[in-house]
C-alpha cells in the first residue's frame, strides 16, 4: 500500500515540486498518474521509491514509513518495488538472461533458482526464447518488455513506471499498457506515469491527475482533462 499524507517536497534549489499531496494507492489497484510536464510526477515516483525524501509530512510505502526509514531497511523495502524507465535502463554488454538475473543477483537469490525465473518472465512478458540475445537486437518495445521482466523478478508487490512508452510507437505502447494489464491481473499493484492521453483513454482504470504539485483529480479514465 501507498499513502501520502500532507506531503510537500522542496528541491534545494527552492522548486515546489510537490505541494500538499495526499494519496492513497491499495494493494491491487491500477493506477495512472498524469499531469503535464513539471507537475511533479517523477518527485512523485522518486519518493516512493526512496531515492529522494519528502521536506514535510508523511509518505508510507508497504508498511515503510519513507520520512523515518533507515537505511538498512532500504533495501528490503526496494525489494517490494519494481521499478521500469522511460529509457529502459539495460546493459547492452550483457544478454537478457544476464541483464534479468543481475536483478536477481543482487539480491541474493539462490543461483539454482536464477534460470527458472528468468524463464519465467521472459514467458509472462512474451518474449520466450531470446534469453541469448542482447539488447540492441531486439525493438525498443521488446526492449521495455525486457525491462518490465526485471523489473518482475523479484515479484514485487508494486510496479512502478515512469513513462514506460515515452520512447515506444503508438501500438507497441498499447501493448505495454496490456501487459502492464495482465500484470495487474496476476495481482501487482501498478503505477503508470504517461503523457498519453488517448492510451489512457483506452483503458478505464483509475487516473490520478496532478498540476503543479497538487493534486487536481482523481477518477476514471476518459472523464477527466488537463492543459499540456
Ligand atoms: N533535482 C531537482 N532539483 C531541482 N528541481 C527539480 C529537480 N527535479 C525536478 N525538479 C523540478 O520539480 C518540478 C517537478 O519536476 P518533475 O520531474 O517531478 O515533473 P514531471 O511531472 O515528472 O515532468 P515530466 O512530465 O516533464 O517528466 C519541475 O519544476 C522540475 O523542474
Ligand atoms: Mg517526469
Amino acid at each position: 500500500m501507498i499513502k501520502f499524507k500532507e506531503v510537500y517536497k522542496t528541491y534545494e534549489n527552492g522548486t515546489k515540486a510537490i505541494r500538499g499531496i495526499n494519496l492513497d494507492i491499495d494493494d491491487g489497484e491500477f493506477v495512472f498518474l498524469v499531469g503535464p510536464s513539471g507537475s511533479g510526477k517523477s518527485t512523485l515516483v522518486k519518493l516512493i521509491t526512496g531515492e529522494i525524501c519528502a521536506t514535510s509530512g508523511v509518505v508510507e510505502v508497504n508498511g515503510y514509513d519513507m520520512t523515518r526509514i533507515k537505511r538498512r531497511q532500504m533495501p528490503k523495502l526496494r525489494r517490494t518495488l519494481g521499478v521500469v524507465f522511460q529509457d529502459f535502463r539495460l546493459i547492452d554488454k550483457k544478454t537478457i538472461f544476464e541483464n534479468i538475473a543481475f536483478a536477481m543477483r543482487i539480491v541474493g537469490a539462490p543461483t539454482k533458482e536464477i534460470r527458472p525465473r528468468v524463464e519465467y518472465v521472459l514467458d509472462l512478458v512474451g518474449l520466450p526464447g531470446c534469453a541469448d540475445s542482447y539488447p540492441l537486437e531486439l525493438s525498443g518495445g521488446e526492449q521495455q518488455r525486457i525491462a518490465i521482466a526485471r523489473a518482475l523478478v523479484n515479484n514485487p508487490s508494486v510496479i512502478i513506471a515512469d513513462e514506460p512508452t515515452g520512447n515506444i510507437d503508438p501500438a507497441r505502447s498499447l501493448e505495454i499498457m496490456r501487459l502492464l494489464e495482465q500484470i495487474n491481473e496476476l495481482g501487482t499493484t501498478v503505477l503508470v506515469v504517461t503523457h498519453e492521453k488517448e492510451l489512457v483513454n483506452r483503458f478505464a482504470k483509475r487516473v490520478v491527475v496532478i498540476d503543479s504539485g497538487r493534486l487536481v483529480g482523481d477518477g476514471v479514465s476518459g472523464y477527466y482533462s488537463y492543459e499540456e
